[in-house]
């Protein structure tokens, strides 16, 4: 039996609905009611996997470093104690690895490899989703400071598909981990022309003080700046990327993150 958890979220439950379609005999977990196990992370009462083979960790990351390590290090833990024999981890690329939240999947990579299951590690690279929502018009101009550089951003439905792929046979797909950045890589002035609004990055300071505007939790701001930082000084443009090898057509990065850019557009 395959477990997803997650279940809730926006990449696992596309990676249930796909497994599903394919005849995949699939239980999904999050502290959701709607999901098939109620499995909460902060929660080690809750993390039953028993009767389960091939375990889908997508990462819980929306935290401090701390919080991940413990919430990842838990399920990992019990997973291994409850008998599962492999472990598939959506992780973050190599071309990340300057972001704020590097670490934590580092971190977990390592734990992996060292507990005794077999493991796949998918490497994902940033959601093209995120990086137009990040880029969005806010009366009339982008102005995200991401520099001028490429971002090898993909699909989120790409990365459910590569999951999907290797969940079809575990097997062989063992011991292996791959880059899932996106094939071809875009920048904002082409998103910008793109929209048909001017791009006028600011500075990160001042994206700093406007993200303390927000009411995001204290986690967040020094997250999104690393974003900024890192696609500023180009680390986000790659050419290592496995995607083709579990996605033979790889959906259009730049018009998904142009599509939501659009949609996230503020006036
Ligand atoms: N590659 C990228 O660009 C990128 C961007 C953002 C995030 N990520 C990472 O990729 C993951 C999946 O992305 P997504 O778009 O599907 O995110 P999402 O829609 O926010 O889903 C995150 C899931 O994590 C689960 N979760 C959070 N805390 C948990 C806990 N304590 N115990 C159990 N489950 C917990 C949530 O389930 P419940 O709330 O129902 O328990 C939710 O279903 C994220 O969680 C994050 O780690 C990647």
């Amino acid at each position: 039996m395959i477990l997803i958890t997650g279940a809730s979220g926006q990449l696992a439950s596309m990676v249930a609905e796909r497994a599903r379609q394919n005849g995949l005999a699939v239980v999904t977990a999050s502290r959701s009611p709607d999901a098939d196990r109620q499995i909460d992370f902060d929660q080690p009462d809750t993390l039953d996997f028993s009767g389960v083979d091939t375990l889908l960790l997508i990462s819980a990351g929306y935290a401090e470093d701390d919080v991940v390590m413990r919430r990842h290090g838990a399920v990992l833990a019990a997973a291994a104690r409850q008998g599962v024999k492999h472990v598939i981890y959506t992780s973050l690329s190599k071309a990340s690895d300057h972001l704020g939240f590097a670490l934590a999947h580092r971190w977990t990579e390592r734990q992996i490899m060292a507990s005794g299951m077999d493991w796949t590690i998918l490497r994902n690279g940033l959601y093209a989703e995120l990086i137009g929502a990040l880029a969005a018009p806010r009366d009339g101009r982008i102005t995200t400071p991401f520099g001028e550089g490429g971002i090898s951003a993909v699909a989120r439905s790409d990365l459910a598909e590569a999951a999907v792929a290797v969940l079809s046979d575990p097997a062989a797909h063992a011991g292996k981990s791959f880059e899932l950045s996106g094939t071809k890589a875009f920048c904002l002035p082409e998103l910008a022309a793109r929209l048909g609004c001017p791009y006028e990055p600011t500075s990160l300071e001042a994206e700093r003080v406007r993200l303390a505007t927000l009411p995001l939790p204290p986690f967040q701001a020094p997250m999104l700046l690393s974003i900024c930082s890192a696609a500023a000084a180009g680390f986000l443009q790659t050419d290592a990327s496995d995607l083709e090898t579990l996605v033979p057509q790889p959906q259009d990065a730049f018009a998904v993150a142009c599509a939501a850019a659009d949609s996230a557009r503020q006036t």
